[in-house]
């Protein structure tokens, strides 16, 4: 297993090729170091890319049957996160992650910018008094069916036709192209990691692993079942300390199948 240590010098480099600055070669650019070859592919925005993150215990679970969701992960999986969130264009949560985790969805815990923040909000549940409405932080977007007729002040929303299950991935993520966000970091909940994994547009799955056994309660990823084993899906992993938790890195463009 690969440690990752980000030195200043390497996550200044990795935002550089975030913001396309010119940036010669040097060692820490390698693919050789972990911390490159963990979020190059993030920093790098040659094409669309669709990056799903969950954060767990060891049993699979993201919060308690009651709901209780803070500090699943360890403090060195929240900073992954909050890297994570600096170096793409947008931060996509479900209203359910609204409702129940009331989260900012900003970047704290590194210096870098902050995403546009998108609620997929297809009925117009989302509560105006939510925090991150009401922080002064980065634009935010609702993305909503286009029969809803609910306005926020200080948003944008983006109407979508409403399909036989809701709003289409796809739909979302070209309206979202559209207004220049190509690069997607989607955090949950369950119900919205699973749409998107099912319509086979992630690119890569971060699962960070916290060591603590809940025992009980939601788990971080529900997709339609699947009869046999033959028909799971096998990425092509690789796994990381990253200190607190450790990550697997999920990448759905290679799929391995099973002999
Ligand atoms: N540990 C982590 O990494 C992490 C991160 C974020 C959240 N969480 C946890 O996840 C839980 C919340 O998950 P959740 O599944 O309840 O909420 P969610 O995925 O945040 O939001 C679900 C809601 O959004 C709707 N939705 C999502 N995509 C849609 C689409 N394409 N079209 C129409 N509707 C769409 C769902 O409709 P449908 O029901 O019709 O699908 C549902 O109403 C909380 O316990 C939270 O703490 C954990």
């Amino acid at each position: 297993m690969q440690k990752v240590e980000v030195s200043d010098r390497d996550w200044k480099h990795l935002l550089d090729l975030r913001d396309k600055v010119h940036v010669p070669g040097s060692p820490a650019g390698s693919n050789s170091n972990p911390c490159m070859s963990l979020y190059r592919p993030l920093a790098e925005r040659t094409k669309p890319f669709v990056l799903a993150q969950v954060g767990q215990s060891l049993d699979g679970r993201v919060a308690t049957p009651s709901g209780d969701a803070r500090n699943v992960s360890g403090s060195d999986g929240i900073v992954h996160l909050h890297r994570c969130r600096a170096l793409m264009d947008a931060v996509i949560v479900g209203v359910g992650t609204i409702i129940s985790d009331n989260p900012s969805l900003s970047v704290r815990k590194v210096k870098g910018p902050n995403p546009i923040r998108v609620v997929i909000d297809c009925n117009g549940e989302i509560p105006a008094d939510a925090k991150f409405l009401n922080d002064d932080g980065e634009s935010v977007i609702l993305i909503q069916a286009d029969d809803v007729d609910r306005t926020i002040n200080g948003t944008q929303a983006v109407k979508l036709p409403r399909r036989q299950s809701g709003l289409d991935v796809e739909d979302i993520l070209g309206a979202l192209r559209k207004l220049g966000l190509n690069s997607i970091l989607v955090e949950g909940g369950r119900r919205t990691i699973a749409r998107f994994l099912d319509a086979g547009v992630v690119d890569r799955l971060h699962v960070a692993v916290a060591p603590l056994i809940i025992g009980s309660g939601p788990n971080g990823i529900c997709l339609p079942p699947v009869h046999s084993l033959s028909e799971a899906q096998r990425p092509k992993i690789d796994v990381y300390n990253i200190g607190t938790d450790v990550l697997f890195d999920c990448d759905f463009r290679h799929q391995y199948q099973q002999t």
